[in-house]
């Protein structure tokens, strides 16, 4: 039976579910698929103690179900992390920041002990690059990250009109084949003037829940 993105999307939410520990605060990511997951975790919101938002958009939605959102810096453990790809491989190595909120997406999986990435199957690739790679960056430093961008073989295209909630712009890298995520990662984390950039890998999935028209499937790492 085919399954639209959208089924997929609730599907993979709702399997999430399973797999936050009672009495945890879960770290909430950012989009449409983790929109999902926070309607589900609404549904369970009195087994849970609480909620570390990656956006300000996320903080939002979870207040509107009445869960508890939590400082980070006030929060000593977050068992399992949730939050959607734009791609990500069978290694679980991700592009992220479709929605522009991947620095503190990054800093939410880095506190977290397991990242569990729920997407639809539309999002796993083979390789990395397809999709523009967003990269978090100091106003003032855009035209000289754009020429580094450059060099790197990318082509880096201004995110017009958004803002990042860190007050930052996003440089959107086309035109990547990216065979080593965690080099070019860690290249592109050296390059003055970049806050984040949107390849998660050296921080990757450590479980994967994919929506296919076959039902969920889950690659564990
Ligand atoms: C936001 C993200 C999202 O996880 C990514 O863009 C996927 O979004 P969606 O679930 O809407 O496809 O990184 O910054």
């Amino acid at each position: 039976m085919t399954q639209t993105q959208d089924e997929q999307k609730r599907e993979v939410a709702q399997a999430a579910i399973q797999h936050i520990p009672i009495g945890s605060i879960v770290g909430v990511g950012t989009g449409s698929t983790a929109n999902y997951f926070i309607d589900e975790l609404a549904k369970v919101k009195h087994k849970i103690d609480g909620a570390v938002a990656s956006s300000d958009d996320t903080a939002q939605r979870l207040k509107s179900h009445h869960i508890q959102v939590l400082e980070l810096n006030n929060v000593s453990e977050i068992p399992v992390y949730v939050d959607g790809a734009d791609e990500i491989t069978e290694h679980l190595h991700m592009i992220k920041g479709g929605g522009g909120a991947l620095t503190r997406e990054k800093i939410v999986a880095a506190t977290a002990k397991k990242f569990i990435c729920i997407a639809d199957q539309s999002k796993l690739v083979s390789v990395l690059g397809e999709f523009p790679l967003p990269i978090e960056v100091i106003p003032m430093a855009r035209s000289y990250v754009a020429r580094e961008l450059v060099r790197l073989g990318g082509h880096p295209v201004l995110r017009e009109g958004f803002t990042t909630d860190n007050g930052n712009i996003i440089l959107d890298v086309h035109g990547l084949k990216i065979l080593n995520p965690a080099e070019l990662e860690m290249d592109l984390n050296h390059i003055t003037g970049i806050v984040t950039n949107g390849l998660f890998a050296k921080r990757g999935a450590n479980m994967l829940i994919l929506g296919t028209n076959n039902g969920v499937r889950i690659i564990n790492i």
